[in-house]
């Protein structure tokens, strides 16, 4: 049986004068442009590009404790501390003994330990996490905590986090998507030994562990929003390009002098990157790949060199707008 709204009285409904107000302020914001205006608005002045930036090692290398955010939200538009359009990276540096809040509203929240050793303590939800970090670990904590992390041994962290995605949706975390997970660096550093010994590997276009999670079987990254990848450049390599829509925050954990990635956004007839830019590494330092670029990395300094890019590949793959592609 169709029920019927209990009408209201005449007095409480609105004077059609009233209505034609409402209408016309309903229709202030409504704005119409020529399909040729408006169907690409990448570009300065409208959702600007985002721009190759990268930041050296001496940003952590001394200082009080501290949140040492890489930002480019006043290049990007975007309305807080941004590194791209969807995620945030910044360096934390601890003195021994002392401890940072690292307060975020975000889903997913990744730390990488560049140097020192110390304790994270997280109150979720309905649970304790306690994380023993040193050198070379990796963590990823979800949603619903403020992580106190606290150093024994003056410590360097590597931190991304999507807060800027959730502050251009204008929402705030539900709830958590994964379980607090920690990567040890001793296992890190001996699983991409085993990888980088196996045969084929020398021919391989990345040698890399890819950080995934159980409980994301589907994107098969480190959480549903983010990506990790811990690889290896070997000396003398120069790795062929490849691009992809997500965006990469790469960390450098250890290089020496005369390692480079090239980038650009053409490719040659032979595979090369066209009229590329170079981007110099440094053992500490971060850089931007921007999405959709290609990009190759090149090893001519006589010694292996290891990175960490992070990336928004965890969305990108949900949303099947990943697009990998190999020269
Ligand atoms: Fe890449």
């Amino acid at each position: 049986m169709t029920q019927t709204p209990d009408r209201p009285s005449m007095d409480c409904l609105p004077s059609v004068q009233g209505e034609d107000l409402q209408q016309s302020a309903a229709a202030d914001k409504a704005e119409l442009f020529d399909y040729r205006e408006a169907a690409n608005p990448i570009r300065s002045g409208l959702t600007e590009p985002i721009p190759y930036c990268s930041w050296g090692p001496e940003l952590h290398a001394s200082g009080p404790s501290g949140i040492i955010p890489l930002d480019l939200s006043a290049e990007l538009g975007a309305s807080g501390p941004a590194t791209s359009p969807g995620l945030a990276a910044h360096f934390i540096r601890i003195e021994a003994g002392e401890g940072v809040r690292a307060a975020a509203s975000a889903t997913s929240s990744l730390f990488f330990v560049l140097s020192g050793r110390g304790i994270c303590h997280c109150r979720e939800t309905d649970q304790d996490t306690n994380i023993q970090w040193s050198e070379g670990d990796l963590f990823v904590l979800p949603s619903g905590g403020t992580p106190l992390l606290e150093a024994s041994s003056t410590s360097v962290l590597y931190w991304v986090h999507d807060a800027p995605l959730l502050n251009y949706l204008g929402v705030v975390p539900s709830q958590p998507r994964f379980e607090s997970t920690h990567y040890r660096g001793e296992w890190l550093r001996s699983e991409l030994r085993k990888l980088a010994q196996k045969p084929g590997s020398a021919n391989s276009n990345r040698i890399s562990l890819l950080l995934a999670n159980r409980d994301l079987p589907s994107t098969r990254t480190v959480t549903h929003v983010l990506w990790a990848m811990y690889g290896i450049v070997p000396s003398a390599a120069t790795q062929p390009p490849h691009r992809h829509q997500s965006v990469a925050l790469d960390l450098i954990i250890d290089c020496q002098p005369g390692v480079y990635t090239l980038v650009g956004t053409e490719l040659n007839a032979d595979g090369t990157i066209r009229n590329p830019k170079r981007i110099n590494w440094q053992a500490g330092g971060a850089f931007i790949t921007p999405p959709g670029y290609w990009h190759s990395h090149v090893n001519e300094s006589g010694h292996p060199a290891y990175l960490l890019p992070i990336q928004d590949a965890g969305l990108q793959t949900y949303l099947r707008s990943l697009d990998i592609r190999f020269a």
